[in-house]
């Protein structure tokens, strides 16, 4: 298999987030988002977020998501008692979906369209809570860099929060004729590639740019958060699913994998 190099892989995971946009604003999921999002107490954040989050503190807190997505969390934290909240993603077109929530919410978040490998000078230093959930940590190629950029972005004692699936999923491959075989390595280094639009249900048979999925096992991830200056005050693994529906299959079984975790860092 061809990969080519990090900054090739996230220009088309650039692409490819585009690509999807479309597919996810056609959801009834998004007519029902366009709705709900009016209320001042909104919120879709699920009971494990939300719980870390109150813990961490966010009242009256500068806030950042990156990889925001839609925009749906960063408007969540509003609930919570954000006092500002920005949200980060590289994807124009799921900014434009961000943007038109924003619009009909009771608060106001700012969106930023910005590679979180090139994340602009007015965002440094600037944050008391950095936010990564669901789904984003797998895109970046390198993950000791990625911390680097996130790590900047928080004020000193300010605090990454993160929200993921696990790499212990990544084994395994819900679409298999035997799904609870092993199927990949936990110490894969190639990234799994999809040529179809990203969807969090089903497959859209159609072309779209190329995406690259990064598999990160635990140790990476505590390495490149220590090496970015990053102290890890809290982590912890859920044997829920906080993935696509796909991977309920995984859950409540005898020997249970755990599905995914919490962790929470401080800057030095
Ligand atoms: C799975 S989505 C996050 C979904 C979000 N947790 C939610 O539930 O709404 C991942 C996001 O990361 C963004 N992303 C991927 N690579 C990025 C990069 N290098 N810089 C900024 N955003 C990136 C994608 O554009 C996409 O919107």
């Amino acid at each position: 298999m061809e990969v080519p190099n990090n900054k090739n892989a996230i220009e088309s995971n650039r692409q490819a987030w585009n690509d999807s946009a479309r597919h996810h604003q056609d959801s009834p999921d998004w007519q029902a988002l366009l709705s709900d999002v009016a209320q001042a107490d909104f919120s879709c954040l699920d009971d494990t977020l939300r719980g870390l989050l109150e813990e961490v503190g966010v009242d009256g807190k500068d806030v950042i998501q990156l990889g925001c997505n839609n925009g749906r969390e960063s408007l969540s934290l509003f609930a919570l008692g954000a006092r500002s909240v920005v949200g980060v993603d590289q994807s124009s077109a799921f900014l434009d979906q961000a943007r038109e929530l924003n619009s009909r919410s009771a608060h106001n978040a700012e969106f930023i369209e910005s590679d979180i490998h090139h994340l602009p000078a007015l965002l440094h230093n600037r944050f008391d809570v950095a936010l990564i959930t669901i789904g984003v940590l797998n895109w970046m190629p390198d993950i000791g860099e990625f911390f680097r950029h996130v790590a900047s972005t928080l004020k000193p004692g300010g605090k990454l929060v993160i929200y993921e699936t696990h790499p212990f999923l990544e084994m395994v491959d819900p679409d298999a004729e035997d799904p609870y075989r092993l199927a990949s390595s936990y110490f894969r280094a190639e990234p799994f590639v999809q040529e179809e639009p990203i969807v969090y249900v089903g497959k859209v048979e159609q072309q779209a740019a190329k995406s690259y999925w990064f598999v990160h096992n635990l140790g990476a991830i505590f390495s490149g958060a220590i090496g970015a200056g990053l102290n890890i005050a809290h982590f912890k693994e859920y044997a829920h699913s906080n993935r696509e529906e796909l991977y309920d299959r995984y859950l409540n079984r005898e020997a249970q994998l755990p599905m995914c975790f919490t962790l929470v860092a401080t800057k030095v």
